[in-house]
């Protein structure tokens, strides 16, 4: 599939989340928390920050509550969950209705890039990075957390992407300008009253598209839910598992 097609695809099943994710991003509040926690030691002060993939702007207030800053961006390119955004986050964040895969801003024009849980949605990883490098001021900081293999054990292959893993996301950073500050793997483990459920929160936030997988993301109501979890998956839940990685501009 084309990565235009591909894109519209996954924008596409954002927005129609929009009524809905706030209600059910337990795990995502809880990484972009852990990755502002691993900044916070080295610098809790940074001029121009940014939020990329900010949805629903969850991630940025608490981005904004934490880090003290005299400008904020928040960058999405799903139009309904960035005007939810815009309607938390008042003066002085500035959203952006934008790809992060397009060049938005001159080059060393961000003290501080902050990404929760979109990086997976990324169709070229190392491209994507070296673009938020090159965004970055010498010696800027690059913090973000991100789904990496082994994420949702219970769901067979055929209805998952492939993830990263924690050493292949080191090796893309490395290659793309970024020396990693510090790191680590956890896994969160969501316990639902059903499997359908568990299903439906991953519709709730729009992230039941796939890119590159062959099934053919019917509606909910139309697959059997048992067929999407491994046999051996008796108990309704979900295990989610990020990586959380702090960087920094590497000097040339
Ligand atoms: C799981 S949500 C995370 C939202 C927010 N950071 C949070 O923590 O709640 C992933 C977000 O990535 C955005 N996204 C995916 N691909 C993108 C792209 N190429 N450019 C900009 N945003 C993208 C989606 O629109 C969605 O809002």
């Amino acid at each position: 599939m084309p990565d235009n097609i591909t894109k519209s695809k996954i924008k596409h099943h954002f927005n129609k989340a929009y009524k809905t994710y706030d209600a059910y991003c337990t795990v995502q509040n809880n990484a972009s928390q852990r990755a502002l926690e691993l900044l916070m030691p080295h610098s809790s002060y940074f001029e121009v920050i940014a939020d990329f993939a900010c949805g629903t702007g969850e991630s940025t207030l608490k981005l904004i509550k934490q880090i003290r800053h005299e400008k904020c961006y928040a960058v999405d390119f799903s139009d309904k969950l960035l005007s939810i955004a815009q309607n938390k986050l008042l003066f002085p964040v500035n959203c952006i209705l934008s790809d992060f895969d397009e060049k938005l801003f001159p080059d060393d024009f961000l003290d501080l890039v902050f990404c929760n849980m979109g990086l997976q949605w990324s169709l070229a990883l190392e491209k994507t990075l070296i673009l938020l490098n090159r965004y970055l001021t010498k010696s800027g900081y690059f913090v973000f957390s991100v789904p990496v293999s082994g994420n949702f054990p219970e769901i067979r292959a055929q209805f998952k992407s492939v993830l990263f893993s924690p050493a292949d996301i080191i090796r893309v950073l490395n290659k793309s300008g970024f020396k990693i500050v510090d790191h680590y793997s956890y896994k969160h483990i969501q316990s639902f009253q059903s499997h359908y459920q568990a299903l439906k929160s991953l519709q709730a936030l729009g992230a039941n598209f796939s890119p590159g997988l062959r099934h053919d993301n019917r509606g909910l109501k139309k697959i059997n839910v048992r067929e999407v979890f491994v046999e051996e998956c008796i108990l309704p839940q979900l295990t989610y598992c990020i990586g959380i990685y702090l960087c920094q501009k590497a000097s040339l």
